[in-house]
């Protein structure tokens, strides 16, 4: 017998015919298409917290908020299990997972046969970019988790305007996701239901289809973040001439009024959204940082040939271990309410706390898995991947140009890794070619640096290895032939903020003070600031940075932008053992630019000392 269609009307017909299928094969007990109300959240959320999966938080310290405490098993996103499916392996490259569609669409059919029984199928109708945007582009998620549906009514634009822009006929990416925890008749369901051992993250870029199952945590389960709007809208975006980036981007505005985007790309765990909301430092007053997006950024030529990008998000998915007044208060001010935490800690008077937060832990908390927690008991009390879902407008400096249709004028691209040795704190690319370049070959450190040890270096191509959905050696040829078309290309920097001196401490304050660069970056953009030839690039010199309100020594300066030859030797060696993986695919414009890198340090002095004075 069909099951019927609850909730939100519809009549695309294609839509309905996908609908049915999925409910054929997965078996729920109900369909419920989702109209994106803040009525239909609220019923949820309350039934949510009937069933133990959400605890709402004290109404008057954190209104309209809850704490989810997930399945131990089940805690972040799983490379391993994140699958990019074709016909052939050469299309995903050597950095991703592949499987052979028919191969996984056969496991994926037992695997989803009878998967929701007992559960309710919810559709969600999701907009990527402002509604309507010629940017922005419509995804539908089905899943059997409430918890997905209210974390992508915060993340997205979600619900009855989706289901307009779409009509009836609008093409749409097909999100599937499944728990993977059928219920039997009378089963009493858990708080956290998942399916560990059989969880596959996996994705058809040819169908623009996502499959996704066994986790209901983050990136694995929220479909339009890393599956939507970078694996499978790269592709599209490489189909169609533009770009889907893991980039920030903020607006920052001089005290003159001027305003001057940028978009930053950052392995997870580098500060993306602490810079995305930084507050100028002293020596900047009048300076107004505006955040458009903290994660991802889709950028496409307007008929000028400027680039403009929009964030696709609606929200912030944020880490909150480490997040606090003082290293980002405008994260705080922007959890205040109507937030969902999930695995933080739980206060004795219903609020949340993680590690980082306050100085002082707080003597008695319940921790991550439900347990009592005193500070020492040698345990964290949050779990160190513990996340908060935010709304971007409640942002103090969120920037209402988030949701112009026409994105955001982009300046400057900015890449950095975390890096203790050998990388200067910025420079500027030579060209659009070498940037790509740059971009191409960053790495980031995989520990933070101990004093001694050498942490492993791991290539991060524009920070998206774990997010590109095709070749990345493709991938780089469309970045050049997207700054090809351009007739004033953005700028292109690398920064490092993470550099350490000798005895191992961090040479950069960091935070509010990469205002400073950033007002470098900018002054670079408009054709005023300084910049010395180097080889790696153009450098700041001292006094190219504005160090008003910040008493900095210059020695440090000096060091934090030397370059050593036989460290960078090493470097360019490394260079070419990534671009090896890539033999059939390599831009040979990376082959040329190697070697231009390799004969720049063999004629500089042994220790390049940039931003010197002297000069
Ligand atoms: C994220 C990530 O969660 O990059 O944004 O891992
Ligand atoms: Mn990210």
């Amino acid at each position: 017998m069909e099951i019927p269609i609850t909730g939100c009307r519809t009549n695309h017909e294609e839509l309905l015919k996908w609908i049915r299928e999925n409910a054929e094969l997965c078996k729920p007990d109900r369909v419920y298409i989702c109209d994106g109300s803040q009525a239909e959240y609220d019923d949820i959320c309350n039934q949510m917290v009937l069933s133990g999966t959400f605890i709402r938080l004290n109404e008057e310290k954190r209104p309209n908020s809850f704490l989810a405490r997930s399945d131990p098993r089940d805690v972040a996103r799983v490379e391993s299990r994140t699958y990019v499916c074709s016909l052939n392996k050469t299309y995903v490259g050597p950095t991703n997972n592949w499987m052979h569609t028919h191969e996984m669409k056969d496991r994926l059919r037992v695997l989803y046969d009878g998967c929701m029984r007992g559960r309710t199928m919810y559709i969600i109708p999701f907009s990527m970019g402002p509604l309507g945007s010629h940017i922005s582009h419509i995804g539908v998620q089905i899943t059997d988790s409430p918890y997905v549906v209210v974390n992508m009514r915060i993340m997205t634009r979600m619900g009855r305007g989706p289901l307009e822009v779409l009509g009836e006929r609008g093409s749409f990416v097909r999100c599937i996701h499944s728990v993977g925890a059928p219920l039997q008749p009378g089963q009493k369901d858990v708080p956290w239901p998942c399916n560990p051992d059989n969880t596959y993250i996996t994705h058809f870029p040819h169908e623009r289809s996502i499959y996704s199952f066994g986790s209901g945590y983050g990136g694995n389960a929220l479909l339009g973040k890393k599956c939507f709007a970078l694996r499978i809208a790269s592709v599209m975006a490489r189909d169609e001439g533009w770009l889907a980036e893991h980039m920030l981007i903020l607006g920052a505005e001089s005290p003159s009024g001027e305003r001057t985007y940028v978009a930053g790309a950052f392995p997870s765990a580098c500060g993306k959204t602490n810079f995305a909301m930084m507050v100028p430092p002293r020596g900047f007053e009048g300076w107004k940082v505006f955040t458009v997006g903290d994660d991802i950024a889709w950028i496409k030529a307007d008929a000028e040939g400027n680039l403009r990008a929009i964030n696709p998000e609606a929200g912030f998915f944020g880490v909150a271990p480490g997040t606090s007044m003082k290293s980002n208060p405008n994260a705080m001010l922007t959890l205040n309410k109507n937030c969902i935490f999930t695995n933080t800690a739980l206060t004795d008077d219903g609020d949340v706390w993680w590690e980082g937060m306050t100085d002082q832990p707080p003597e008695h908390l319940i921790d991550w898995t439900g347990q009592d927690w005193t500070p020492g008991c040698g345990r964290p009390a949050a779990h160190p991947n513990a996340r908060f879902t935010a709304p971007v407008t409640q942002c103090p400096t969120f920037d209402p140009e988030w949701d112009n249709p026409e994105g955001v004028p982009i300046k400057a691209f900015i890449f950095g890794g975390r890096i203790s040795r050998n990388a200067p704190l910025v420079y500027q690319s030579f060209n659009w070619t070498h940037g790509v370049y740059i971009a191409a070959t960053m790495g980031s450190e995989a520990t933070a640096a101990a004093e001694e040890s050498l942490p492993a270096m791991r290539r991060d191509p524009m920070a998206m290895l774990p997010f590109c959905g095709y070749n990345m050696a493709s991938y780089w040829n469309h970045w050049l032939d997207i700054g090809r078309h351009l007739p004033d290309p953005p700028r292109i920097f690398r920064v490092n903020w993470f550099r350490r001196g000798k005895d191992g401490s961090f040479l950069w304050p960091g935070f509010g003070e990469n205002m400073r660069v950033l007002n470098w970056i900018i002054d670079r953009v408009h054709g005023r600031g300084y910049g010395v030839e180097s080889p790696v690039g153009y450098v700041p010199r001292l006094r190219d940075i504005c160090w008003e309100g910040l008493d900095y020594d210059p020695q440090k300066f000096y060091e934090l932008m030397s370059v050593d030859r036989d460290e960078s030797v090493k470097e360019a060696r490394d260079h070419e053992e990534l671009f090896d993986l890539f033999y059939d695919r390599l831009p040979t414009e990376f082959l040329h630019l190697r070697e231009l890198f390799k004969s720049r340090l063999w004629r500089s002095p042994e220790v390049w000392k940039l931003a010197r004075e002297t000069h």
